[in-house]
């Protein structure tokens, strides 16, 4: 041990000293000297690169320690082969470790027996309410009884529903033909049917002119060249369904499904219908006994290049050792998943990874806020450091879905409920959560035994983990929003959302607060504050990935919510405070201070970050995104938000790199910036430099094949850069310096990794 030791203070000394001259020297003749306009590193991130470079800026000895252990053999996965009941009916998914079923929307429990419908309607139940079907407003002919009902709610259908799933299809020569009704469980529908999607692409009136609930002309959906009539209409509806496009909506399109299937299944919008003799939620795992067949993975290009067979599926392994953690990912009941997935409309909702139509190009989405809950997710099933052992795992991650659950499911049509309808939106995922630890503790063992300690979460909703039930109160915690606060109240402006005010019904009688208060939001001990996913394309201007650095000629800036109108809570007020004062002082002629919204402040979002040496961080409604928008683009981040820790605040040295004002100084924010001599801000950004790539999720190998090529691009474009062509560059443009090295390496992912080896010891 101790060389550990050694190492450690020696990557002490060596980075900052290495940092600390090099910031000194800015403006310095050494820096003509720097030939060819060099401004790269000289050492490059890579596997190899020596310790004291991967570990620069971090707290600790986690990162160190990681990258020192000695790895452990990598031993062939184990293999199920308890049968399911009567092939799950012909409906769900053997799983071949347990016995049971998986079973896809429209059915569930034992042997997938029970139908589960979830039939198009005008409303959701009333609290009081105690039938135990979802509400319909569609006959035996899944057709709605009355459009000349104006209630509405999303899955209203204009056409015909399919009552698995709430998805309205088209009616007509171009509409959805039901499976017979006495045909035995699991056939197809005759006919798929284009779909027609909420009652915003439902008819405004009848065919015989009346008013009815939906949108849109009569004549576009059902006209003599209406949607649903003819092959090519006029007007064509709003796709809306992840696994169709094209033109009128008939073409196939890749659908989500996490670590798509492994190439030995196929994805129905979300759920995975393994091929024979595989199984588990991705169909990575092989029943025992059967010979291993090829993933089609590599059969398609659009999936090749973003995704491989989880490396513990292949036999015999990929390499003869591997390093822990080793994480047992559960094949969750897909209520608390997949099912949530195939109930969403909306594609680019609840994922951070989408195909589109003509050729299944990947796109990244980060429009949903809350992707983290996806991509960590496919992160972690191609990962080398998953198990399908449990027995060997070191942990437990459960990828239950329930920022996805309050929309666009909850208000879509009136199932799922946990616990019944009512109260706020958090209620509804607090409960979800409930039984999810439920259904765990009575399929598996592996909770009871160290007390669901070495037990991983993530909580990627606004108010983050501050809802989370106490019963994971031992668990990990991955999450956004770093609140420490123990007596918190919920802040969002955002009412529905709220998780303070308790709401009693028959169906829990005690309330939904007792089983989430008395902790914090998030404790720095056994929790980590982990990025939002900010896909490549949201920082291609950052002088990090492109060589043409350009002056940061803005001494700060925020584009973004400032609160106009919201209720007073609203960033804890930080945003509008600052707003008023540059506003009323004129900050933005006088000193280059730009704050406000897209009215008040114009110019392309990435380089104006690229272009600003502090950017703002402060609350949003509860939580927001903007370390990871100033850290990914070299800005220096002033964070104005008290007792709560930033992205990886608890592993980083984060104030090497940003600036901290307590919100009562908020008033001082010109001054305190202005303050802060111009050697300090060169040393904060040069250690921003040295610990950017950890707040981006890169090592996805889609994610870090469109990184080489951002790179390898900005390198073709250097002689083009105004800068290049300057014999007297300014300082400006010296820190943080291009990135250089292997986007792979070290990033969000691995940084969670590194950390989570650690605390092996602490969840004993
Ligand atoms: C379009 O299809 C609907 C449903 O089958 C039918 O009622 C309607 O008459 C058709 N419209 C035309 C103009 O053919
Ligand atoms: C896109 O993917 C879907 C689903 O795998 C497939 O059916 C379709 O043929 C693909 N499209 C192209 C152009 O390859
Ligand atoms: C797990 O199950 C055991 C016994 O079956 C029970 O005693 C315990 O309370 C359960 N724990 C949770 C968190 O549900
Ligand atoms: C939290 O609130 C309770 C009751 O209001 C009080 O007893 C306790 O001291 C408070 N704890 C902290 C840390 O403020
Ligand atoms: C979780 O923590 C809170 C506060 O520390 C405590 O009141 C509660 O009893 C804990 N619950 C469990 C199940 O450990
Ligand atoms: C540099 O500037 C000179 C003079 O303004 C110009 O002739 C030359 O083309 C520029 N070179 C590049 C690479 O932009």
């Amino acid at each position: 041990m101790l060389w550990v030791a050694f190492l450690l203070v020696a990557s002490g000394l060596i980075f900052h000293d290495g940092l600390a001259s090099a910031s000194e020297q800015s403006g310095s003749s050494d820096w003509q000297q720097t030939h060819n306009f060099n401004k790269e590193r000289k050492l490059a991130l890579t596997e190899q690169a020596p310790i004291p470079l991967r570990c620069s800026v971090t707290k600790g000895s986690w990162c160190t320690k990681f990258l020192i252990q000695e790895p452990i053999t990598w031993k062939p996965a184990p293999r199920g082969n308890k049968e399911c009941p009567d092939n799950c009916n012909n409906v769900g998914r053997c799983n071949y470790d347990t016995g049971y079923c998986d079973c896809p929307a429209g059915w569930r429990g034992p042997g997938c027996k029970t139908r589960q419908k979830r039939p198009c309607t005008t409303r959701q139940r009333a609290p009081e309410d105690h039938s135990p079907d979802p509400i319909s407003s569609i006959g035996p002919d899944k057709r709605d009884t009355d459009w000349t009902d104006l209630s509405h709610i999303y899955s209203r259908c204009g056409g015909v529903c399919d009552d698995d799933t709430a998805i309205c299809y088209c009616d007509g020569p171009m509409g959805r033909i039901p499976a017979p009704e006495d045909s035995p469980p699991g056939t197809a529908p005759a006919r798929r049917g284009r779909p027609l999607i909420t009652y915003h692409m439902a008819p405004k009136t009848t065919w015989d002119g009346r008013k009815a609930f939906g949108d849109v002309e009569y004549d576009f959906v059902y006209g003599p060249k209406g949607y649903c009539n003819v092959t090519k209409p006029e007007w064509v509806a709003v796709c809306g369904l992840d696994d169709l496009g094209g033109p009128t909506c008939d073409d196939p399109v890749e659908a989500f499904c996490p670590g798509a299937c492994s190439g030995h299944g196929t994805c129905n919008l979300g759920f995975c219908i393994c091929d024979e003799g595989y199984y588990g939620h991705d169909c990575a795992r092989r029943k025992a006994g059967l010979p291993l067949q090829p993933s089609t993975l590599p059969t398609k290009p659009w999936l090749a290049s973003v995704l491989h067979e989880p490396p513990a599926a292949l036999e015999p392994p990929p390499k003869a050792t591997r390093k822990r953690p080793l994480i047992y990912v559960y094949d969750l009941e897909p209520l608390y998943q997949s099912k949530l997935l195939q109930y969403r409309v909306s594609p680019t909702w609840c994922v951070f990874r989408r195909h589109e139509y003509p050729n299944n190009h990947t796109t990244w989405t980060d429009v949903w806020v809350y992707a983290a809950d996806t991509l960590v997710h496919e992160f972690l099933l191609i990962s080398e450091h998953r198990t399908f052992d449990p027995e060997e795992a070191d942990y437990f991650y459960v990828p239950h879905y329930a920022s996805c659950l309050p929309f666009p499911i909850g208000v879509w049509a009136d199932y799922p409920w946990f616990k019944g309808p009512g109260g706020p939106r958090v209620r509804q995922m607090v409960n979800m959560l409930l039984e999810t630890v439920d259904w765990i503790n009575t399929t598996y063992p592996y909770w009871q035994r160290r007390g669901g300690k070495d037990h991983i979460f993530l909580f990627t909703h606004d108010e983050g983990a501050c809802w989370a039930p106490n019963v994971v109160n031992n668990s990990i915690w991955l999450t956004h929003w770093g609140r420490m606060d123990v007596n918190h109240t919920s802040n969002t402006a955002f009412v529905s959302d709220r998780y303070d005010e308790d709401y009693k019904s028959w169906q829990q009688p005690e309330g939904f607060l007792t089983h989430i208060k008395g902790h914090p939001c998030y404790n720095p001990e056994k929790d980590l504050i982990i990025p939002a996913f900010k896909r490549p394309e949201h920082y291609r201007l950052s002088p990090l990935v492109s060589a043409n650095a350009r002056p940061r000629d803005n001494l700060f800036f925020f584009r973004g919510d400032v609160g106009k109108g919201r209720l007073a809570m609203y960033s804890r007020g930080v945003r509008q405070k600052i707003y008023k004062m540059a506003k009323e002082g004129g900050w933005a002629a006088k000193y280059k201070f730009y704050i406000g919204d897209g009215s008040d402040v114009q110019g392309d979002y990435s380089d104006m970050l690229s272009r600003s040496t502090f950017c703002l961080v402060a609350a949003g409604d509860g939580w927001s995104a903007r370390l990871e928008d100033a850290v990914l683009h070299g800005c220096i981040p002033v964070i104005i938000c008290d007792n709560v820790h930033v992205v990886f605040e608890s592993i980083l040295d984060i104030d090497s790199f940003a600036v901290r004002i307590p919100e009562a100084d908020t008033g001082r924010i010109l001054e305190i910036l202005q303050a802060i001599p111009e050697r300090k801000v060169r040393a904060k950004q040069a250690h921003l430099g040295h610990a950017w790539h950890r707040f981006r999720y890169s090592s996805l190998p889609g994610l870090a094949s469109e990184l080489w090529g951002m790179m390898e691009n900005s390198l073709k474009e250097i002689p083009l850069s105004p800068a290049a062509n300057n014999s007297s560059p300014t300082p400006d443009v010296v820190f943080p310096r291009p990135f250089k090295g292997d986007p792979a390496v070290d990033d969000a992912f691995a940084t969670i990794v590194q950390w989570l080896y650690s605390r092996i010891p602490h969840t004993r």
